[in-house]
């Protein structure tokens, strides 16, 4: 059984494709750019682009499990290619898929209702990697600046990994619509202080006004859609975002990690 992950070079992806290395699965990962994925030497690279679903079509070859993302390409837009890449899947053989919802639903999500494949959805709200967005102006200032110091249950893409592990590999998760946070609620200015722990410096936290946030954004090179989206999700997060839910351990058997240990294990990314 070969277990295909799009998204492989990706923050959540190469956590399933560690987890199922570790496990002795068979991995197929999929890149659009095989020669700058880093990925382990026992995995199988294959080349293609979500948007362009027959490029899919090897790749897909010998699969029975299928991690799926559900936006494509540098401005992360929703794939319009869903039928024909769930039609490919189920043409393979695919009887197991896990798919990492964005804030909308795609016609990924869309199609796979629509189907036969027995799928599990995966969404999150807010990952502990985004705090890596703050390691420049540590390395070069020792501050965060954030606008809307709202308190998150962010969790570990390890768990949320794992959780998409437990839906490739084993039965019982067909159907279900996993909503997964982290194991505690911190504000931006507490995960910050957790930083400033593990790097053994002290950390400023400065909050940002709304104008000094479009500001930095646009400076960024953000487009407008982008920085609307992040000034309302700055200004009201959606309640979730702040609620820990037991589902890591509910699927995985364990507590998901902390951000303490997220800040340890990244440490060195934020040591200038
Ligand atoms: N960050 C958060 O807080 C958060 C919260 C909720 C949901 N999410 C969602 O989580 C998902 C995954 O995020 P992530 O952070 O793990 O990903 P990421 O680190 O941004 O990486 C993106 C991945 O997508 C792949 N990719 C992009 N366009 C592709 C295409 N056209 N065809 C094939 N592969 C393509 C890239 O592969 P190559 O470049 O190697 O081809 C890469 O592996 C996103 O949908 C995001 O919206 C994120």
């Amino acid at each position: 059984m070969t277990i295909l992950v799009t998204g492989a070079t990706g923050t959540v992806g190469r956590q399933i494709v560690a987890q199922l290395v570790a496990r002795g699965e068979r991995v197929r990962a999929l890149t659009r750019n095989p020669a700058a994925a880093r990925l382990p030497a026992s995995v199988e690279v294959a080349c293609g682009d979500l948007s362009k679903p027959q490029s899919l079509a090897p790749a897909l070859e010998g699969v029975t499990a299928l991690h799926l993302i559900t936006v494509g390409g540098d401005d992360q837009a929703a794939l319009q290619t869903g039928p024909e890449l769930v039609e490919l899947a189920a043409k393979a053989g695919v009887t197991r898929v896990s798919v990492l919802s964005s804030w909308d639903e795609s016609s990924v999500e869309e199609a796979l209702r629509a189907g036969e494949i027995g799928w599990t959805q995966l969404l999150c709200v807010e990952f502990m990697a985004n705090a890596l967005e703050w390691a420049p102006s540590i390395r070069e200032e020792g501050v965060v600046r954030v606008f809307g110091d709202n308190p998150g249950a962010v969790v570990h893409e390890a768990d949320i990994a794992a959780v998409a592990v437990a839906a490739l590999v084993s039965d019982g998760h067909a159907g279900e619509s996993y909503l997964i946070t982290g194991p505690e609620t911190l504000t931006p200015a507490q995960r910050a202080q957790l930083i400033g722990e593990a790097i053994g410096r002290e950390i400023r936290f400065e909050e940002l006004s709304e104008a000094q946030y479009r500001a930095s954004m646009e400076a960024w090179g953000a487009g407008e859609e982008l920085i609307e989206f992040a000034v309302q999700l700055g200004a009201n997060p959606p309640d979730a975002a702040s609620v820990v839910l037991p589902t890591v351990e509910q699927v995985t058997g364990r507590p998901g990690h902390t951000f303490a240990q997220w800040a340890a294990e990244h440490a060195a990314a934020f040591r200038s």
